[in-house]
């Protein structure tokens, strides 16, 4: 399987939503990846499902969403409801992870799992086989533009290891200062989903840098 690319829509221009979202429907984007912050989980607030769902009726892209969110429990249905095809919740969020992603995946999503970059992968062992992805932070999360932690690297190989070794149906996302230097050296590190915010956002031809970011290594 090619990579997939999920454009970051937190750096997109707000005022211009909708057709931001008509570049990403027209491009060869495979997923448009939202950004749910509380303002507790993170220090920062993004937006809720008022947007979501306005996306949601004018997008053709599933949509990828990362809930930074504490007691992420409590809204999974209405992250369901408002069209969330995969739903991401932080390991370091929950308390009954296992309860989280099968209740998930009870609700016809894709159940995700992120790690912050402080987290070992080897924390995912024993939930890898109820899983569909694991989102690999590669910068701390709350906020668009960071600087990409070099060190992610190694988690994405020894993370790739766990899952062939067992042979698991498990998509590696990373997120976070994903740009068009070390989007080829993630790829070629066992990278199965590329998250890019301002790399595509900022871009004087988005839609051209989001087939760049799709070229294959
Ligand atoms: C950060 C978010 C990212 C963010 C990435 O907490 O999870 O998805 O939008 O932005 P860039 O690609 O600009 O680092
Ligand atoms: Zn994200």
């Amino acid at each position: 399987m090619s990579h997939l690319v999920s454009p970051s829509l937190l750096a997109a221009d707000f005022s211009n939503l909708a057709s931001e979202v008509e570049m990403v429907n027209d491009s060869v984007a495979d997923w448009l990846h939202l950004d749910i912050m509380d303002g507790l989980f993170v220090p920062n607030i993004s937006f809720g499902f008022p947007v979501i769902e306005a996306v949601r009726d004018i997008t053709v892209k599933p949509l990828d969403v990362h809930l930074m969110i504490v007691e992420p429990d409590r809204y999974l249905e209405r992250f369901r409801d408002a069209g969330a095809s995969t739903l991401t919740v932080h390991y370091e969020a929950c308390h009954n992870l296992h309860r989280t992603v099968t209740e998930i995946r009870r609700l016809g999503m894709k159940a995700g799992v992120t790690l912050n970059p402080h987290s070992p992968v080897i924390l995912l062992k024993d939930i890898l086989p109820y899983i569909d992805m694991v989102l690999l932070m590669t910068v701390n999360p709350g906020y668009g533009g960071q600087t990409f932690i070099p060190g992610s690297i190694n988690k994405i190989g020894e993370l790739r290891s766990m899952i062939d070794e067992e042979g698991y149906d498990v998509l590696i996302e990373v997120d976070g200062g994903i740009d068009l230097q070390n989007a080829p050296v993630l790829v070629h590190a066992g990278v199965d989903v590329l998250v890019a915010g301002n790399t595509v956002f900022s871009a004087s031809n988005p839609a051209e840098v989001i087939r760049m970011l799709k070229e294959p290594v």
